[in-house]
């Protein structure tokens, strides 16, 4: 168990997956408030509902992290309503996989823009404040796919430059008492796992040295470690959170 019960907590793409069980994991260790951040507004209120149904922990917000300046004013709100912001997960992210030769621009600039700059946005609001409060952790959801995956130019290139973007403002950050960490999950049961065809979904579990995918919960255990007050000297590193497919 973690002590989080001084910090303010932003969770991006919380509605389902791995962000629902991140913020779950910040509820169950006391967090002051999680604000559950997503661009589906419902399935975010709902889920917020469930993991807090009286409502006291949980703040639900739709905000869709690719537009800067909705992000902006959501944060904006967010300092008004809980004066600070001590931890932000950059979770939220989408994948549209295809061969490059095959893949439309669209295909390329949505990944990017969700997945990096969705990521950027966030951090442009709190690395301030952050600064001025002498405090912050900052977690961004980087992947295994980084090193290179076929039918994912685009979510690979969007993951190895956040890995890039992190270990940078670990170096800007450090003084002011901010950590910025990545981690890369390797295949986690979610939604997104089951965009890739049932057929070579069953050939890549075949080939995982657990011969299992990871669970949402395992993944957040990581994210509540590099959150912590614990973890003040882990700074700038990706970790990889795979059950060994992908080692560093
Ligand atoms: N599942 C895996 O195997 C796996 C592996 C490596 C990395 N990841 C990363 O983990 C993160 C979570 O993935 P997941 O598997 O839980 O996916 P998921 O599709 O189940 O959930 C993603 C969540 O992000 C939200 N979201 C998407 N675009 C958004 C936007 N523009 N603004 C706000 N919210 C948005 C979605 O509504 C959804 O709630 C992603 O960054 C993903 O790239 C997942």
């Amino acid at each position: 168990m973690y002590d989080f019960s001084l910090k303010n907590v932003v969770v991006t793409g919380a509605a389902q997956g791995i962000g629902r069980s991140i913020a779950e994991g910040f509820i169950k260790n006391g967090a002051k408030c999680v604000v559950m951040l997503d661009y589906n507004g419902e399935k975010v209120a709902e889920t917020a509902k469930t993991l807090d149904p009286e409502g006291v922990r949980t703040l639900a917000v739709k905000c869709d992290v690719s537009n800067r300046d909705e992000v902006h004013e959501t944060f904006q709100m967010l300092y008004e309503k809980l004066g600070r912001i001590d931890v932000l997960v950059n979770n939220a992210g989408i994948n549209r996989d295809a061969m490059f030769h095959k893949m439309t621009y669209e295909q390329m600039r949505s990944v990017i823009e969700v997945n990096f700059f969705g990521m950027v946005h966030c951090c442009m609001e709190v690395i301030q404040p952050m600064r001025d409060q002498n405090y912050g952790r900052i977690v961004n959801i980087s992947s295994t796919s980084q090193h290179g995956n076929v039918g994912q130019t685009n979510y690979a290139a969007s993951k190895a430059a956040i890995n890039g973007f992190t270990r940078s403002l670990a170096k800007e950050s450090a003084r002011k008492g901010i950590t910025v960490n990545a981690i890369e999950p390797g295949y986690i049961d979610t939604d997104m796992l089951r965009t890739i065809p049932a057929e070579k979904l069953e050939a890549r579990l075949a080939g995982l040295p657990a011969q299992r995918f990871g669970t949402t919960d395992e993944l957040a255990n990581s994210v509540l470690f590099l959150a912590s007050d614990e973890a003040s000297w882990v700074n700038g590193n990706i970790m990889i959170v795979s059950g060994a497919s992908v080692t560093s």
